[in-house]
C-alpha cells in the first residue's frame, strides 16, 4: 500500500511498483477506489468500473466504481426481502428506506470496503498494490475493519441469544424444537469471517507493506509524521518512507540559474530534516522527472528510479 497526503505520488509509485513486479515475472493487481480514475490516467486506458483489466503481461489494474456497487447493494437487499418474506413487490416504506440508505456516505464507504475485501480475499495474484486515497480517508478505511468487527460481534451475539429464547419458547409450546437454519445469523457470520480474513491480511507485516510517500517540504514532513503515529494505532504495518520529487543533485555541478540554486538549497535543508525524522526507515529517494508520469515508458523510467536498473 502507498499512502500519503494528496498529490505526492501514491498513484505514480503504485503503478511503477506494479510495473516492476510484473517485469520480474509476478502476477500483479494494482487497484484503487479513487473516483478520480487516476489509474486510468496513468495507464492512459479507461478502466474505471471495468473490473481487473490487463495492461501488459502479468500487470492488471482495477478501479472500483463505488456508485455502481451501491446500486448493486440496493438490488441485493430487494432480492433478499423477496426471498425471505415472499413479497412480490417491495412495500413502499421499505423502498424509500432503501433509497435513503443508498444516499448515505456510509453506504458508499461500506460498498468500497466490501469490494476491497472481495479483491483481497479472492486471491489469484502474487502481489496486490493498493493505491490509497489521501491520508485521512485511508485511515478511515483501515479502521473500518475493527469498527465493523466490533459491531458484527455485538449483532451476532444478540442474534444467538434470540435463537436460544426461540428454542426455549418452542419447547414450552411443545413445538418442533429443531429450527430452520438461521439465515440472518449465517449472513452475519459470513461477513465477520470476510472482515477477519481481510483485516488479518492488511495488518500482517509478513504479507503487507505500507509505505508513506513524502516530499522535501516542511508541512508535508510534519503531517506525515503525525499520520504515521495515527496509523501505528491501527496496527498498520509501516514499512518505510519513499521520498519523492528530489531535484537531481548533479544539477549542482551545472551552470544553473539562481532560482534553481535556491530551490536546491531549500530541498537540501528539508532532505536533512527527512533523514533526521525518519532515520532508518527511508526506502528510496526518487528524483523529480522532466515531465508527468503517464504512459508505460515514463512508468518504466519511474520504476527504474525506484528499484534500480532491471
Ligand atoms: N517524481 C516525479 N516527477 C515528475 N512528476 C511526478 C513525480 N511524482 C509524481 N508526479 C506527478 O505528480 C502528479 C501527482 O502524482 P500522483 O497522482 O501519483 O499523486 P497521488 O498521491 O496519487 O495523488 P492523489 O492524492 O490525488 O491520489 C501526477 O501528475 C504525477 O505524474
Ligand atoms: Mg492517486
Amino acid at each position: 500500500m502507498f499512502g500519503g497526503k494528496g498529490g505526492l505520488g501514491k498513484t505514480t509509485f503504485s503503478a511503477a511498483t506494479a510495473y516492476y513486479l510484473a517485469k520480474m515475472g509476478k502476477k500483479v493487481l494494482v487497484f484503487s477506489v479513487d473516483p478520480q480514475a487516476s489509474l486510468s490516467d496513468i495507464f492512459k486506458q479507461d478502466i474505471f468500473g471495468k473490473g481487473a483489466t490487463e495492461i501488459m503481461p502479468n500487470l492488471y489494474a482495477q478501479e472500483i466504481d463505488a456508485d455502481r456497487r451501491v446500486k448493486e447493494y440496493q438490488q441485493e437487499i430487494r432480492q433478499k426481502i423477496f426471498d425471505m418474506y415472499g413479497f412480490d413487490k417491495i412495500p413502499e416504506e421499505i423502498e424509500s428506506y432503501i433509497q435513503a440508505a443508498g444516499a448515505e456516505p456510509a453506504m458508499e464507504e461500506s460498498a468500497i470496503f466490501d469490494e476491497v475485501v472481495d479483491i483481497v480475499v479472492k486471491g489469484g495474484y502474487d502481489y496486490y498494490i493498493y493505491d490509497l486515497v489521501p491520508l485521512g480517508h485511508a485511515l478511515y478505511y483501515l479502521s473500518m475493519a475493527s469498527v465493523y468487527d466490533a459491531w458484527i460481534d455485538k449483532i451476532t451475539g444478540l442474534r444467538q441469544q434470540m435463537r436460544e429464547y426461540d428454542q426455549v419458547a418452542a419447547v414450552i409450546k411443545r413445538e418442533e424444537s429443531e429450527m430452520d437454519e438461521d439465515a440472518i445469523l449465517n449472513e452475519l457470520l459470513y461477513i465477520k469471517e470476510r472482515i477477519n480474513k481481510s483485516s488479518g491480511i492488511l495488518t500482517d507485516k509478513a504479507k503487507t507493506a505500507f509505505f508513506f510517500v513524502v516530499t522535501p517540504e516542511e508541512m508535508i514532513i510534519k503531517d506525515t509524521q503525525k499520520a504515521a503515529e495515527l496509523f501505528a494505532k491501527f496496527d498498520v504495518p509501516l514499512s518505510g518512507y519513499v521520498v519523492n520529487r528530489v531535484l537531481p543533485p548533479e544539477l549542482k555541478e551545472q551552470n544553473i540559474p539562481e532560482y534553481l540554486k535556491n530551490r536546491m538549497a531549500m530541498q537540501t535543508h528539508y532532505l536533512d530534516l527527512i533523514n533526521e525524522t525518519f532515520k532508518g526507515d527511508i526506502r528510496a529517494f526518487v528524483p523529480e522527472m522532466e515531465r508527468d508520469v503517464t504512459g508505460l515508458p515514463m512508468i518504466e523510467k519511474m520504476a527504474k528510479a525506484m528499484f534500480g536498473d532491471f
